[in-house]
């Protein structure tokens, strides 16, 4: 049995109806960009989240990039985050001339250890990106209270972590500004790239109003350098269809994870991923740890499981910040983990069946590798 890692097709076939009709309205209405769907699905997402603003973007790095130019971020200033992310993260950072600290991550969660953070502190920094990595929550009430007590912003980077909670609030409305990638792959994913950045502010709202439209909240007035970050008006359509289904698929996934979970007990080479207390981790990815991982991918991969590594390689060791001399070793737990994680099939619409196939397979490639390979 062929068992993708997402299979996006069999969410389209659930909403297909609503979705092609939805597409439909938007081609005969002649409102290609930023009209009335729009301006819907920013207010539905203000109540879906609790939060006061929604902004509509072209996609998550630009809801990163444009809240960095929103807070005046910029050359000379210094950004802690993780680098066991998506490059987008620092890539970001780099965007607007900013330079990327990285702190070392919790090996339980995968997420930035909060209890490191203080440590990376210089007169340099202006913020905090914490990342909801595979849409495990980070510890905010220690990231924010570092922030208040050092002045420092905190962007929530909540681009795989839609609808996940942190004592009991939606990720993306606890810092300053909250950024979400609409990626096809994403808990909500549209049909092409888009991304929404969320703030109470109402100032934040105004100036990445502007930066989105080429710095000019009013048409033909440009205030400063800005881009091009407008969502489309179907993009915008289709996600208004999804919303309403997020909590049953986040609900989903969640009943896959504790079903993994079940299935994966009896096998001590297989290390499951943990929940921190008071969150409502949405498993964007479900990820496990194994010894010789890559060797067990390999052998996954030929029997038809689609797993993969999230991610390969940590940002620090990436060539795009080669400038900056980080060194291997620096960041020890990142790159151990870096090694072992192995992410499974994960979608709502997955069976038990598949999930059963998956296990079994996990299990014997695991036990195979590791009785003839040193662990
Ligand atoms: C953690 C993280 N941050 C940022 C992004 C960027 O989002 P987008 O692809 O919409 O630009 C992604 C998307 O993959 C992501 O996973």
């Amino acid at each position: 049995m062929k068992i993708p890692i997402i299979n996006s097709k069999r969410q389209y076939e659930t909403i297909a109806q609503k979705a092609e009709a939805a597409v439909l309205d938007v081609m005969r209405s002649g409102s290609y960009i930023l009209g009335a769907n729009n301006k819907e699905f920013e207010k539905e997402m203000c109540e879906y989240l609790d939060v006061k603003h929604a902004v509509t973007l072209n996609s998550g790095t630009d809801a990163l990039h444009l809240a960095l130019r929103a807070l005046d971020i910029g050359e000379g200033d210094e950004v802690i985050s993780t680098a066991f992310t998506f490059v987008a993260t620092s890539e970001s950072i780099g965007i607007v001339g900013a330079k990327p600290v990285f702190v070392d991550i919790d090996p339980d969660t995968f997420n930035i250890d909060a209890s490191k953070i203080e440590a990376a502190i210089t007169p340099k920094t202006k913020a905090i990106i914490p990342v909801h990595l595979y849409g495990q929550p980070c510890d905010m009430d220690i990231i924010t209270d570092i922030a208040k007590r050092h002045n420092l912003f905190v962007i929530e980077d909540a681009c795989q972590a839609i609808g996940a909670e942190y004592k009991g609030k939606k990720v993306g409305t606890i810092g300053d500004i909250g950024c979400f990638s609409f990626y096809p792959t994403k808990n909500l994913g549209t049909m092409g790239d888009g991304g929404l950045l969320t703030t109470n502010s109402q100032y934040l709202k105004d100036r990445v109003i502007a930066l989105r439209n080429h710095g000019g909240a009013i048409r033909y007035h440009h205030d400063e350098i800005g881009v091009n970050s407008r969502l489309d008006e179907i993009q915008a359509a289709i996600l208004r269809v999804k919303l309403p289904y997020i909590d049953s698929w986040n609900k989903a996934r969640r009943e896959h994870a504790a079903y993994y979970n079940e299935l994966f007990s009896k096998c001590d080479l297989i290390e499951t991923p943990k929940e921190l207390d008071n969150t409502y981790c949405v498993y964007h990815q479900y990820t496990v740890k194994v010894p010789n991982r890559d060797k067990v991918h390999q052998m996954l991969a030929d029997k038809g499981i689609g797993a993969m590594i999230y991610y390969p390689i940590p940002l620090h060791l990436q060539k795009v910040h080669a400038k900056y001399n980080f060194k291997e070793g620096m960041l020890p737990i990142t790159e151990k983990n870096t090694k072992l994680v192995l992410s499974l099939p994960m979608f709502a619409e997955i069976t038990k069946e598949e999930q059963e196939e998956v296990a079994k397979t996990l299990i014997e490639c695991v036990k195979e590798v590791n009785s003839t390979v040193s662990v």
